[in-house]
Order: C-alpha cells, then sequence, then structure tokens
C-alpha cells in the first residue's frame, strides 16, 4: 500500500540499428524461418554491433524519457538499473548512466530479476518514492542477449534480442496513484532452467584454467511448462488484490517470451486481439526491457490510448515472475 501516490511521468527506448532476420540465421544454423515463427511468433531481431552495449542502448532510453518528462538528469533522485547481462558489472550500469545523463544528485544501482527486471524495478521504484524520501525515480532495463548467447545453440539463440526500455516515476502531485498493484515471486528451486554464470577461474597456483566463454543456457521446454503453470495465476491474483476483473482491464502487456505463451493468456483473460500488445514478431525476446518496450510501442503506434488501464506481466531466469496493473494518464508519452 503506497504512502505516496506514483505518477509514471514517461517512457524511453533505445533499440540496435542492425536486424537480423530468422533467414540470415540460416546462414549459420540449421533453422528456418517456419520453425521460428510457428514455434515463437518470432520474425526478427535487433542486435548490437560496434561499440554499442547495454550501457549505451540505457543511457539512451534514459535520455529519451527525460525528454519526454521534461526533466534534467540533475532533477532524478534514484537510479534502479535491470540488468542481467550488463556491459560491466562494476562500474554498475546505473553509475554509468548517472554519469551520462549528469544525475549528480541520484543514487544509482543495479538489480539482477532477468526478463521480469522492470516489475522488479517498478515495486523498488515505488516503495521509494512511497516512503517520502525521493521523488523522482528513473528506472532502466537494458540487456544485449546478442553478446551472450551460445550463437551455435539452435533452440535458444533465435529467441533473443537486444534493446532498453525505460520509464520514469514521481510522487503524484494530484493524489492519483499510477500503480494499482504489483505482485512479483522468485523460486530459486528451478534456477537452473536459465542460466548465465560469472564462474570465473580459480588462481593460476592452485589449477589452470578450464573455462570458456560464460554464455546462456536454457531448458526452453521446461521454461516454457513452468511459465504456463504459473503466470495465469500471478496475474488473476493480481487483479483480484487490486478488486478488478479481466474485463476492468483496457490492455495486456506482456513479456515477448514466446508468442504461444502470450496466445495463452489471452484466451485465459478473454481479451480481443486488440487489447494485447504484441511486438515479438520484430524484437524477439529482449529480456528486461521486452514489457516496456512493448508499452513504449504500443503508445506509439496509437494501440494503447490513454487513459487507459493496463496489466503487464513477465517471467525470467531465477526463476523470477510477476504481474502488475498501471494506470496510463491521458496523453502519456505525447
Ligand atoms: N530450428 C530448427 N529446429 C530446432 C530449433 C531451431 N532453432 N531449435 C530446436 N529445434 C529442434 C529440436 O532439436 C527438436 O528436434 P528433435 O525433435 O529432433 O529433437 C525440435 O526442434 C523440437 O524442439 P523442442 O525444444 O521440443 O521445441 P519446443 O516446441 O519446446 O519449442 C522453444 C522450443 C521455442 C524454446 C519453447 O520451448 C519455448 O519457447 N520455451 C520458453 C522459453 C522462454 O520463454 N524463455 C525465456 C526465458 S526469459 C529469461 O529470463 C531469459
Amino acid at each position: 500500500m503506497s504512502f505516496k501516490p506514483i505518477q509514471i511521468l514517461s517512457i524511453g527506448k533505445a533499440v540496435p540499428k542492425a536486424v537480423i532476420t530468422n533467414d540470415d540465421l540460416t546462414k549459420i544454423l540449421d533453422t528456418s524461418d517456419e520453425w521460428i515463427s510457428t514455434r515463437t511468433g518470432i520474425k526478427q531481431r535487433h542486435v548490437a554491433s560496434g561499440d554499442e552495449n547495454a550501457t549505451t542502448f540505457g543511457i539512451e532510453a534514459a535520455k529519451e524519457a527525460l525528454l519526454k518528462a521534461n526533466l534534467k538528469g540533475s532533477d532524478i533522485d534514484v537510479i534502479v538499473v535491470a540488468a542481467s547481462n550488463p556491459f560491466s558489472v562494476y562500474p554498475s550500469t546505473a553509475c554509468c548512466i548517472q554519469e551520462a545523463i549528469g544525475a549528480k544528485n541520484a543514487v544509482a544501482f543495479d538489480i539482477t530479476a532477468a526478463c521480469t527486471g522492470m516489475l522488479y524495478a517498478l515495486e523498488i521504484g515505488r516503495s521509494l518514492i512511497s516512503g517520502g524520501k525521493y521523488k523522482n525515480v528513473l528506472l532502466v532495463a537494458t540487456d544485449t542477449n546478442s553478446k551472450f548467447v551460445d550463437w551455435k545453440d539452435r533452440a535458444t539463440c533465435v529467441l533473443f534480442g537486444d534493446a532498453a526500455a525505460s520509464i520514469i516515476l514521481t510522487e503524484a502531485s494530484d493524489g492519483v496513484d499510477d500503480i494499482l498493484g504489483i505482485n512479483l515471486y522468485s523460486d530459486g528451486s528451478v534456477g537452473k532452467n536459465i542460466e548465465m554464470n560469472f564462474k570465473g577461474d580459480n588462481c593460476p597456483l592452485v589449477e589452470p584454467s578450464t573455462l570458456g566463454k560464460n554464455k546462456i543456457t536454457m531448458n526452453g521446454k521446461e521454461v516454457y511448462k513452468f511459465v504456463v503453470q504459473t503466470l495465469p495465476d500471478a496475474i488473476m491474483k493480481c487483479l483480484d488484490d487490486v478488486n478488478l476483473q479481466p474485463k476492468d482491464i483496457d490492455y495486456l502487456v506482456p513479456h515477448q517470451a514466446n508468442y504461444r505463451i502470450i496466445e495463452g493468456l489471452q484466451h485465459r483473460l478473454e481479451f480481443l486481439d486488440d487489447k494485447v500488445i504484441v511486438n515479438i514478431d520484430k524484437y524477439g525476446n529482449t529480456s528486461a526491457a521486452s514489457v516496456p518496450l512493448a508499452l513504449y510501442e504500443g503508445l506509439e503506434t496509437g494501440k494503447i490510448k490513454t487513459p487507459s488501464k493496463v496489466l503487464l506481466c513477465a517471467f525470467g531466469a531465477g526463476m523470477t515472475w510477476g504481474a502488475a496493473v498501471v494506470n496510463l494518464r491521458e496523453g502519456l508519452n505525447k
């Protein structure tokens, strides 16, 4: 329960220019557009090139959100970055963004909750503002999966893409709370289903290095089974907690990991197509950036009209998952 109400002020995004289509992937993998499209809904993904990385995308997304909110970097009190494969563990991506946007007054730190990262960040941001000590909180989700997938593992690498997205929260001066509810979950007992380790090497005086580069590994079937068993209940619980029913929701903005999972949620909620935001065909799974990027694009393309009530949901490595219900105010991001 919030002590101070929260306003969602703006949303930003950054997407790499380079696009890799499913047909492009057939040059390096035994795969096909048909297999990838029918199993996942993905047609292409954007990937980093040159000096681009999770930090550069995070900075770009943060700058756009500042611009849209009509704020300066120095107005920001806290920066929370959700990044599961950052450019550097330290300095944190949040500290790098702080420097780049001139947020000299901000406390800055990273969190890791994989694809659920932006929902976790939303809960942290809301709590920090609610407590009354901080006013403007910048949330950034950024991941460059293309640098960490094993490009020989066709069951995993075809699923992912790179992107960043950002949200600025502030204390609502009109008393209206834009965050109606957030429910988060974690279950480390099934963590082995998706892994990316930073195992490092022991001291060479102890034993010689045995490690190759760290890569994402995933048991896709198990992840799929886990998600279809847990996410619908999490969504219904979140709605229940805020005394809403599916019919009260204007749009579903789900994590873009597999179109079949999105379709299942849509059927469970009995939503028509125009209430569900889908951009997995263009971007693949962009991890923590996935939900806010879809939200941004829903607003940008006019598919999401404001004011509206939106259900967000996500799942990811950990495993982590969750759902949130938010209000989008009239004219948000215009
Ligand atoms: N192209 C062609 N064939 C392929 C490919 C490919 N890219 N990948 C796998 N195959 C083959 C397999 O080798 C297998 O062949 P076999 O039957 O001869 O052994 C066959 O296709 C079927 O493979 P399955 O793994 O059974 O395929 P499935 O229908 O389960 O789909 C998928 C796989 C798309 C990965 C699905 O399980 C899925 O989407 N799981 C959820 C994954 C997910 O959402 N991850 C996000 C986690 S979020 C985060 O935090 C990272």
